[in-house]
């Protein structure tokens, strides 16, 4: 019913354009703009207009979406093909608070690892946790991939201005041995930690790097080598991780209720609060928690998170857009749209309801994105005369984190041009206007009506990260809840783990009988170089 509502909608949107909006209603940065904690949100330049708007609010109520949302934050079992809670907002409660779920008060456990990890951090920062020959730790390495690598990388990146300068920080998560080869050059065996970051502690990758890192040290350190002084390990898997030879106080432990993608506030999050010093790391998650306090209490009229959604479901849905930009001008946030590409795409990226039905609508866009200005210099040109509608989300802070000369000013008048031009363009009147050839005009005509929100924060610290991150998880569980997806399963990365599997002993010894046959003679040809 709601659905049918928001087609006739889209049908009368389109025959409007957000020039004609502004025409007809100059409030709009005020009425469609709203405050989130620290973040500000302006969805003025979106093809939408209230009664567009609240149809697909009652969209989202016809959808049951407060249930939906209070089955995740009480810790329903909402994973249902896993059979799990999904419970990352309850890896930033405060202390005080508790939730029970099966019996187990989940906040003491989440603040009994914390209270372990901001003690090895400090020790680490000042200098006790020593390596071999009780050399002091310089080099920290996270190895992991997905969500294992992906957070912490993100956070170091976005966080750099705050990071200690006494240690250096790599992160290795490719199985090419490029990755750790480039790694193990710079760094000395007996000042290194190598923290293992692993929810299962299974896959290929990350323990594949992991006995490449191990064996390194052995061949460096010889006798005086103990995998307990070199590593630690992050994981869910305390058995696999003693077989590899890391004991228990070295171990930070998490549960099978963080998603791995959700993951970058669990003991996931050990790189970055090294890195940033815990109290940082608690204002990290102080950020978080002040995010999901606002999306579980606002309702959803009023709710940025929701919003969000529903403008992604609006133009996916009804505008046919395949993909979906997110620009931060702000260098430091370089990784992000990598970060968000598993978090929203690994998480909805699915052909099947949550009941196993095939959907009959299309599900997530492709997410994509770089850090402006630079964009502008590459794919922007799509953006603006393209003929594929891609919304864009802006993100910046009004202060910079470093201030240099008149760069911050010139970074927020080249996002505010390009949210500009993406939505009132220029038309060819208004540009023959201007004496320009008669032959060039149409190929400098910017058709506009490109939509774009504009998300400011203070400055880049960390609980505006944290408020950041949380708003783009709270986003994908409301997209799964709007497209009746799963959001927090995983079965198509599946497959290829177990083909890769079933190829390697091919590509090793040339029996290629199991495969099918363009992988057969790919491998043929492969063992023939
Ligand atoms: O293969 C996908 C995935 O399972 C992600 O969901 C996860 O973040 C990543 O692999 C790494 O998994 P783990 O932390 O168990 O090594």
């Amino acid at each position: 019913m709601s659905w049918k509502n928001i087609a006739k909608q889209s049908e009368r949107m389109k025959k409007t354009n957000i020039r004609e909006l502004f025409e007809n209603n100059p409030q709009r940065p005020t009425q469609f703009s709203s405050q989130a904690v620290d973040l500000f949100f302006d969805f003025s330049k979106h093809i939408i207009d209230d009664e567009s708007l609240k149809a697909l609010q009652a969209f989202a109520k016809e959808r049951e979406l407060c249930e939906g949302i209070s089955k995740m934050f009480s810790g329903q079992k909402i994973n249902v093909t896993e059979n799990r809670s999904v419970l990352h907002t309850a890896l930033r409660k405060p202390k005080s608070e508790s939730l029970i779920v099966d019996g187990q008060d989940v906040v003491a456990d989440v603040h009994a690892v914390l209270a372990r990890m901001r003690d090895f951090s400090v020790a680490l920062r000042n200098g006790s946790i020593t390596g071999a020959n009780g050399q002091v730790i310089k080099h920290v390495v996270n190895i992991g991939i997905g969500g294992s690598d992906l957070g912490p990388v993100m956070a170091f990146e976005a966080l750099k201005h705050y990071v200690t300068k006494d240690l250096d920080f790599h992160f290795v998560s490719n199985v090419d041995g490029a990755d750790i080869h480039e790694v193990l050059i710079k760094i000395d065996p007996a000042s290194t930690l190598f923290i293992v970051a692993s929810k299962t502690f299974t896959t290929s990758e990350t323990m594949t790097n992991a006995n490449t890192a191990k064996t390194w040290l052995a061949d460096n350190l010889g006798t005086s080598f103990d995998p307990n002084n070199h590593f630690v390990a992050l994981s869910t898997n305390a058995k696999l991780v003693s077989k590899f030879g890391i004991t228990e106080d070295r171990t930070f432990g998490f549960w099978d209720w963080v998603g791995g993608r959700f993951s970058l506030e669990s003991a996931i999050g050990l790189s970055t609060m090294i890195a940033i010093g815990p109290e940082a790391f608690d204002e990290m998650l102080s950020g978080f928690h002040s995010m999901d306090e606002y999306f579980a209490k606002t309702d959803i009229e009023n709710n940025v998170v929701v919003t969000m959604a529903l403008l992604t479901i609006w133009y996916r849905n009804f505008f046919d857009a395949q993909s979906h930009a997110v620009l931060p001008y702000e260098n430091y946030l370089k990784r992000f749209p990598a970060y968000l590409q598993q978090l929203l795409m690994e998480s909805n990226g699915k052909s099947v309801t949550v009941d196993g039905e095939k959907v009959e609508y299309q599900t997530s866009p492709i997410y994509w994105g770089e850090p402006g200005t630079n964009g502008q210099h590459s794919f922007h040109q799509m953006l603006h005369q393209g003929t594929a509608l891609v919304p864009v989300d802006f993100l910046f802070g009004a202060k910079p984190v470093t201030e240099i000369g008149n760069h911050h000013t010139l970074l927020l008048a080249n996002v505010l041009a390009q949210s500009s031009v993406l939505a009132f363009g220029k038309t060819a009147e208004e540009i023959a206007a201007e004496g320009t050839k008669p032959e060039l005009v149409e190929h400098k005509v910017m058709p506009g009506n490109r939509p774009s929100t504009v998300i400011i924060y203070p400055k880049l610290t960390a609980s505006v990260l944290g408020q950041l991150v949380a708003l783009y998880e709270h986003i994908t569980l409301v997209q799964g809840i709007l497209w009746n997806v799963g959001s927090f399963d995983q079965w198509g990365v599946e497959l290829g783990k177990v083909v890769a599997g079933s190829i390697t002993p091919a590509l090793e010894n040339g029996d290629t009988t199991s495969l099918d046959p363009a992988t057969a003679s790919l491998v043929t040809k492969i063992r023939n170089y």
